[in-house]
């Protein structure tokens, strides 16, 4: 396995007695990065309120001011002044997305939608991930696009410009950076392009783009997208709070014997809410309060609270519906009763880190059983977690995985090693667990 050892600093966590209180999530990591892109490419100014400012999107935000796009900070937001795809040039250095896997695969659609020359690269782990998934279905569409290892692996070089329209594109898996790069260059087709995907994956590239003006038109997990005459038309967006971040505080709430926690403002678009799905057919107790429509978004303030969870399997549509969220599902069928399985979710091994290997080590050093397979894993629960020590694997949402595993146990203290990567997410995380806990 390769690993990134992004962050040396640890935390230590105590079990608590209790989780108590409310957390205004932060935005959501996938829609901010769409909202800054998206504007940079259209014509007109646009705010982005409620913006998740993390180590990811701070990627973001250099690469499209390398490529000559006005991005402003102001309180509580940032403003893009676009000036259409025109309005971009070529980057006169290479584009560092860090450890932002959705920065260089919808990167690489922006850049193949303009006519110039662009090398994308990022850190160890990123570099380390599959990048033929967006080579190939790009060079579909006429992309000339070229990567390491023969063509699966960054840094990518590409020459983008003339996008070859009227055709229908499969991709090899259901990934929404997958299908989001290749919607975004063909922004500049000479004509309609059809993404079909095995499943559905979230849709916030679809409805953002739809709201900038873009014919859209989606059946089941097949996008159609007419390309406009003219630019993208600015919008402004306020994001939502991001469910993948408030997983942490559903799963913890859930299990802990003495919680309530409300989460305010959190997107619950239907293509990310499998944690909600997964979590209420374990036994989970989560009511959805004040519903809104926010940016083109469903949105919700959420209450968690204790329950007795028992075992689930998971497969098939949920997977996509749920993929960052799996490794706390597996937290969950730990200490619930019964056995919890993972399956057609080989996916995970391919994000920040080997999220089946670093998930199974994770939960086996806090005392659970865990048995790996090729596509997921089988969790015994009824665990008695101990204090322990647990390793990020330079993989933000292990470190927060391990933060709530270490609130769970019957006493001591647990180390988590590379504590300050949640920063890539979620920068508030250690002081939203100290509130919540009574720390
Ligand atoms: C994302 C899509 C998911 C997810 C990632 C963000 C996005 O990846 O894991 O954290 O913003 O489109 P895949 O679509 O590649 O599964």
């Amino acid at each position: 396995m390769i690993e990134a050892i992004r962050d040396t600093s640890e935390r230590t966590v105590s079990a608590t007695r209790r989780l108590r209180g409310e957390v205004a999530v932060p935005g959501d990591k996938s829609i901010t990065h769409r909202a800054l892109m998206f504007n940079a490419m259209a014509s007109g100014t646009a705010r982005v309120d409620d913006f998740l400012d993390s180590d990811d999107t701070r990627s973001t935000i250099a690469c499209l001011r390398a490529l000559g796009a006005r991005i402003e900070e102001v309180p509580g937001g940032v403003v893009v002044h676009g000036q259409g795809r025109a309005g971009l040039h070529e980057p006169d250095d290479v584009l560092d997305c860090g450890n932002a896997g959705t920065a260089m695969r919808l990167l690489a659609g922006v850049v193949a939608s303009l006519p110039f020359y662009t090398v994308l690269t990022g850190d160890a782990s990123l570099r380390s991930r599959p990048m033929g998934r967006i080579v190939q279905p790009l060079g579909e569409l006429g992309v000339r696009i070229a990567g390491r290892k023969n063509n699966t692996l960054a840094p990518l070089a590409v020459q983008g410009g003339s996008i070859k329209g009227n055709r229908t594109v499969r991709t090899p898996v259901a990934s929404a950076q997958v299908k989001s790069a290749l919607l975004i260059a063909s922004l500049a087709a000479d004509g309609p392009v059809t993404v079909v995907e095995p499943a559905k994956s979230r849709d916030h590239t679809e409805r953002m783009l739809s709201a900038m003006g873009v014919g859209i038109v989606e059946d089941g997990p097949s996008v159609t997208l007419t390309p406009l005459a003219g630019d993208l038309r600015a919008v402004d967006v306020r994001v939502p709070g991001d469910i993948s971040t408030a997983a942490a505080w559903l799963v913890a709430g859930a299990v802990h014997p003495d919680a309530e926690i409300r989460l305010r403002g959190v997107g619950v678009n239907p293509t990310r809410t499998g944690i909600i799905d997964i979590l209420r057919a374990m036994g989970a107790s989560i009511e959805f309060q004040e519903e809104r429509v926010v940016g083109g978004e469903p949105v919700a303030d959420l209450v968690v609270r204790s329950s007795q969870l028992h075992g689930v399997e998971v497969f098939g549509d949920l997977v996509p519906r749920a993929i960052d969220e799996l490794p706390l599902v597996a937290l969950c069928g730990a200490l619930a009763s019964g056995e919890t399985v993972i399956r057609e979710a080989s996916e995970l091994r391919v994000k920040e880190s080997d999220r089946v290997a670093t998930t199974a080590m994770l939960l086996r050093a806090f005392g659970a059983e865990v048995e790996e397979r090729p596509d997921g894993m089988v969790v015994q629960g009824r665990a008695k977690f101990h204090a322990a020590t647990a390793a990020s694997h330079g993989d933000h949402r292990l470190a927060m995985l391990g933060a709530v595993a270490a609130l769970m146990t019957g006493g001591g203290d647990s180390r988590i090693l590379g504590a300050g990567d949640v920063a890539v997410s979620y920068p508030g995380f250690w002081d939203d667990l100290a509130r919540l806990s009574g720390a």
